[in-house]
C-alpha cells in the first residue's frame, strides 16, 4: 500500500471501522427530529474520506476476468457501478442497507394502526441508513405534502394527453416537463461548485417524490374517467395521501397496500434498467427530473416494471381460455403454450436472483392476511406450483421462480383497481424512492460522467482468434 494510501486509511480509520453508515446500520437515530437535510450534511463529508480511503486501499486491485460473453450478454453479472442503498444477494434477494424486507417491516416505523412500514422511513433509511425516529418520518410527510402541487401547464400536458396514450408515456412526459423548475439546472447555469451540487439534487429529488401522487392521481382520473382530483391533505401520510388522490383512501386494506407496495418496488440495488438508466443520465449532470423521466421510460419495458400489467394479463386470458377453476393440467398446458408460442412466462425469472423474490412472498403474505379467498389469488399460488417445473423442463430460464411482478396485479384488483394499464405507474412512484436517493448520493461523491467502453465485433475476434 502507498504512502498516501496509509495516510488517508488512517485518517479515515474511524470512519471505516464505522462508517457513516454503518455506525447507524441496526439502531434508530436520536430522538431528536433533525430534517432529512440536516442529517444527510452530517454524513455526507464522512462518507467523502470513507470512500476516498477505499479507493486509495483498493483502487488499483481487480475483480477478475471480464468475459467477451459479458459484453454480448447484457453485461450481466459485470462489476460495475457503486451503490449502498440497496444490494441484491442471488438467493437471499434485496437487502435495503443490509436490512431484508421482513427486518423493514419490523423496524420502520409505521402509521397510527398500522402495520406496513411507511415509504418516508424507507427513503431515510436509503438515504442514511438510519431508521428515523417516528417524528422523522411525520416531517418528510409533511414535507412532501407542501411540495406536491404541480406547475400549471403540467396539468394541462396531462389533461390534453389523449387517453389512448400509454399511461407510463404520460407519466415521463410529465416528469421530464417538472425540469422547467429544476433547482439543480438552475443553479448550474448559475455557475454552482461541484462541491454544491447535492443541495439543489436534494430539492429537486424531493419535489419529484412529492409530485408523483398528482401526476399519478391525475393521469389514473383522466384515462380512466374517474372525476377531479382531490386536494392533497397535509396531515396524512404520502401513501394515504396517493390512495385519495386514485380514490382508494376509504379502503384502509388499499392504503397499507400502497404503503407495502412502494416499500417493496422502491429500489433492486444499482444495474436493474431503472435504476441504471437514472444514474446514467444523471451522470451528465442532467437534473434529477430528466434523469427519473428517462429511467421510466426503462421501466416501461415489458421486461422490465411493464410486466406487472403483462401478468395480469396473462392471466385473464387465462381464465377466459381455460376457465376459473381449471385444473393444473390445464394450467401446465396453458404455460407450455405460451412458450411454444415464443413468448416468456411474464413475472417468472430473473437476471439476479435465483430463489423466489422476498417481494413477491411479502405480496404473499400480504394476500394471506387480507384476500385469502380471492380467486385470482388462489391462481397465483396454483401456478406458483407449476411454472418452476415447466421452466425447468424447458431448460432455458437459469431461475424458474417468481418475481415481483407475478403478484402485484392481484392485489391491486382485489381492491378494486383493475385497470392495469396503470400498475407500472405505480412501480414508478416507487422506483423513485430508489433513484432519487442514487442520485442525491452520486452527487454528493462526485461520481462521474458515465462511459464504458463499447467494442467491434470486428475487434474482439481480432483480439482473440490467435489465443487458445
Ligand atoms: C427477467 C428476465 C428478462 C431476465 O432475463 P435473463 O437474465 O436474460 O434471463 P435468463 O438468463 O434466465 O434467460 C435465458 C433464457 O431463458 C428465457 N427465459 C427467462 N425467463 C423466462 C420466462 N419467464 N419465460 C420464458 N422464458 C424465459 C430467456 O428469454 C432466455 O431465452 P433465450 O436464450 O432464447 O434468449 C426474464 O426472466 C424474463 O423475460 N422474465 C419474464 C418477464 C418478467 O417477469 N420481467 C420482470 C423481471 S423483475
Amino acid at each position: 500500500m502507498s504512502a498516501q494510501a496509509r495516510s488517508l486509511l488512517n485518517a479515515a480509520r474511524p470512519s471505516l471501522r464505522r462508517s457513516a453508515f454503518a455506525s447507524a446500520r441496526f439502531s434508530s437515530t436520536s430522538s431528536k427530529p433533525t430534517s432529512l437535510k440536516e442529517r444527510l450534511a452530517e454524513l455526507i463529508p464522512k462518507e467523502i474520506e470513507n470512500v476516498k480511503a477505499v479507493r486509495a486501499a483498493h483502487g488499483k486491485k481487480a475483480f477478475g476476468p471480464v468475459l467477451v460473453d459479458q459484453l454480448y450478454g447484457g453485461m450481466r453479472g459485470l462489476p460495475a457501478l457503486i451503490w449502498d442503498g440497496s444490494v441484491l444477494d442471488a438467493e437471499e434477494g434485496i437487502r435495503f442497507r443490509g436490512k431484508t424486507i421482513p427486518e423493514c417491516q419490523a423496524l420502520l416505523p409505521k402509521a397510527p394502526g398500522g402495520t406496513e412500514p411507511l415509504p418516508e422511513a424507507l427513503f431515510w433509511l436509503l438515504l442514511t441508513g438510519e431508521v428515523p425516529t417516528p417524528e422523522q418520518v411525520a416531517e418528510l410527510s409533511r414535507d412532501w405534502a407542501a411540495r406536491a402541487a404541480l406547475p400549471e401547464f403540467v396539468e394541462e400536458i396531462l389533461d390534453r394527453c389523449p387517453p389512448t396514450l400509454h399511461p407510463m408515456s404520460q407519466f415521463s412526459l410529465a416528469v421530464t416537463a417538472l425540469n422547467h423548475n429544476s433547482a439543480f439546472a438552475k443553479a448550474y447555469q448559475d455557475g454552482i461548485s461541484k462541491k454544491e451540487y447535492w443541495g439543489p439534487t436534494f430539492e429537486d429529488s424531493m419535489d419529484l417524490i412529492a409530485k408523483l401522487p398528482n401526476i399519478a392521481g391525475r393521469i389514473y382520473r383522466n384515462v380512466f374517467g374517474k372525476g377531479k382530483l382531490p386536494a392533497i391533505d397535509a396531515s396524512k401520510d404520502y401513501s394515504w395521501n396517493l390512495a385519495n388522490l386514485l380514490g382508494f383512501s376509504e379502503s384502509e386494506g388499499f392504503v397499507e397496500l400502497l404503503r407495502l407496495y412502494i416499500t417493496i418496488h422502491s429500489d433492486h440495488e444499482g444495474g436493474n434498467v431503472s435504476a441504471h438508466t437514472g444514474k446514467l443520465v444523471g451522470s451528465a449532470l442532467s437534473d434529477p427530473f430528466l434523469a427519473y423521466g428517462a429511467a421510466l421510460n426503462g421501466l416501461a419495458g415489458p421486461l422490465h416494471g411493464l410486466a406487472n400489467q403483462e401478468v395480469l394479463i396473462w392471466l385473464r386470458k387465462m381464465q377466459s381460455t381455460i376457465g376459473e377453476d381449471a385444473t393444473d393440467e390445464a394450467v401446465r398446458e396453458y404455460v407450455w403454450s405460451t412458450l411454444k408460442g415464443g413468448q416468456v412466462v411474464p413475472g417468472y425469472g430473473h437476471a439476479v436472483l435465483r430463489k423466489t423474490d422476498p417481494r413477491y412472498t411479502a405480496q404473499r403474505e400480504f394476500a394471506l392476511k387480507h384476500l385469502p379467498d380471492n380467486k385470482l389469488f388462489k391462481l397465483v399460488g396454483q401456478i406458483y406450483n407449476i411454472v418452476p417445473d415447466v421452466l425447468l423442463e424447458a431448460g432455458k430460464a437459469k431461475n424458474p421462480w417468481p418475481n415481483v411482478d407475478a403478484h402485484s396485479g392481484v392485489l391491486l384488483t382485489h381492491y378494486g383497481m383493475d385497470q392495469m394499464q396503470f400498475y407500472t405507474v405505480l412501480f414508478g412512484v416507487s422506483r423513485a424512492f430508489g433513484v432519487a436517493a442514487q442520485l442525491i448520493w452520486d452527487r454528493a461523491l462526485g461520481a462521474p460522467l458515465e462511459r464504458p467502453k463499447s467494442y467491434s465485433t470486428v475487434a474482439i475476434d481480432k483480439m482473440f482468434k490467435d489465443k487458445a
